[in-house]
């Protein structure tokens, strides 16, 4: 974080000014006098700091009188509810897989016209062009990786380029400890491989991605659900006490960055005091960062890996969603149990394919791909305003939404405990698809609770969309 320019780190300090409502909508931001006199830097780095709060909406600049907080003009939806404090029920045998297939199957019979179940941004926000001129490049220069054998671990320039990459989430990496994989999916199944057995117990997330409760079905591995907040994800207060009760948790999962569903962020204190008590109590921490990069602003997030100061925690990501869904490339650095997970990812697939390898290498290690993740970034951050807007308009009285800072879902309750089963069903039949809360849990817990993704332009048919689903959601 230290390496961020000054004027960013003077821009983040007000972002969370603002945030915390010490300053708040309306109010007047200090002036660029009192910001070079109070934090003694010069007039461009305080002038800097403004247009980057203002470029991401946290500030309005009106003629002749200087910035000001930018009022939130739009309607807003009460936050979701803080989860209750209670023991986590016993782990048990995931049984979703049938209740996410039944779902696909829906959308099978049904094929919808505004698929919002699916987390992933519309195919023009990624670079298409500079990737196949990658691509091609790629081929020039070396046709044969389509003859020769693949690579073990990954071709060395694609895991360099994510060591360096990885240096803004503070993680401090060589390129030999990264092993690629076939997405995220793929290495949450060889880190959970790694450190446990059929049978185990695995603390997750509640609500959790339901991938991630897929591969604990597929492996004969038990979940215990531990409460999430929507705002700090997991409690580790929860965790702690279910440790306690229960007494042989073989792993813990999290999405501590815009986890999926919540959209929630982990504060750093409890991201390094998780690593903590992981540590101490010898259990591995498996952590799922998929979303990160795709934040409001750019100010980089930080991993739980950065403070594993061991090899405990397992970290894993992927280039899905934030760069290329189709090249199914992620990563594994797998710490403690790297020699193991090398050997399982041999027996489990072998080596990924060197061509998509090097086409993102060659993208990833030019600016390039700092300038798509800001368009990205920017992109979505409009896209989700104006989603979480629609469903504070169109949507019954009562319903709650907390808007996350980044990512590319929205977590939505319905009022009266609602059924999201039976609006799942009205949508499809209407052409809209949504991922009903239930299939984010072993339980049906979260009934009322419905996903939709914002990754899609908010063109004026999505908006007719979103008001049809407001409108359904309002009927008895
Ligand atoms: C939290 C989380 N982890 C993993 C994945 C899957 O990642 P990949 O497509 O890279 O395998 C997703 C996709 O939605 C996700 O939301």
């Amino acid at each position: 974080m230290d390496a961020l320019p000054l004027y960013r780190q003077l821009a983040a300090h007000y972002q969370h000014v603002i945030d915390t409502g010490t300053l708040s909508p309306g109010s007047r931001m200090p002036s660029l006098r009192a910001l070079m006199d109070r934090h003694d830097v010069s007039l461009s780095t305080a002038l800097q700091s403004c247009r980057h709060l203002e470029r991401y909406g946290y500030l309005e600049a009106r003629p002749r009188s200087g910035y000001f907080v930018r009022q939130p003009h739009k309607p807003a939806c009460e936050p979701v509810a803080e989860p209750i404090a209670r023991l986590a029920e016993p782990a048990q045998y995931v049984g979703i897989h049938e209740r996410v297939s039944a779902v696909i199957a829906q959308g099978r019979l049904h094929p919808v016209k505004f698929n919002l179940a699916v987390a992933v941004a519309a195919p023009e926000l990624y670079p298409v062009e500079a990737l196949k001129q990658a691509a091609i490049r790629a081929l020039r220069h070396d046709p044969t990786v389509l003859t020769s054998a693949a690579v073990p671990n990954g071709s060395a320039a694609f895991r360099a380029v994510l060591a360096q990459r990885a240096l803004s989430a503070r993680i401090a990496v060589s390129r030999d400890e990264i092993i690629v994989t076939h997405g995220c999916i793929e290495a949450l199944n060889l880190a959970l491989r790694a450190v446990a057995q059929p049978g185990d117990v695995i603390a997750v997330e509640s609500p959790s991605y339901y991938g991630l409760l897929q591969i604990l079905e597929s492996l004969g591995m038990k979940a215990l659900e531990i409460p999430a907040s929507a705002q700090t994800g997991i409690s580790i207060e929860a965790l702690e006490l279910a440790a306690q009760t229960y007494r042989n948790i073989k792993a813990v999962v999290v999405v501590p960055n815009f986890q999926n569903p919540l959209g929630a962020v982990m504060p750093d204190a409890s991201k390094a005091r998780l690593v903590e008590w992981c540590e101490a109590q010898a259990i591995p921490l498996i952590e799922d960062d998929t979303y990160s990069l795709l934040s409001n602003d750019d100010t980089p997030l930080s991993a739980c890996k950065a403070w594993d100061k061991t090899g405990n925690v397992l970290y894993c990501a992927s280039l899905h969603k934030t760069l290329a869904p189709g090249m199914r490339l992620g990563w594994l650095i797998a710490g403690k149990w790297q020699a193991r997970v090398e050997m399982l990812k041999h027996a489990q697939s072998r080596a990924n394919e060197v061509l998509p390898q090097l086409a993102a290498a060659d993208f990833m290690g030019s600016s390039a791909y700092d300038r798509h993740l800001r368009r990205l970034r920017l992109a979505l951050r409009d896209q989700r305003e104006q989603m979480a807007e629609a469903v504070a308009t169109y949507f019954p009285a009562g319903t709650r939404l907390t808007v996350p800072q980044g990512g590319l879902c929205l977590w939505i309750e319905m009022p009266g405990r609602a059924s999201s089963g039976r609006l799942f069903e009205q949508a499809m039949l209407a052409g809209i698809g949504i991922a009903p809360g239930v299939m984010f849990s072993n339980s049906d817990r979260f009934d009322a609770f419905f996903r939709i993704s914002c990754g899609q332009r908010y063109t004026r048919e999505l908006n007719t969309a979103m008001r049809t689903l407001g409108r359904l959601a309002a009927e008895p």
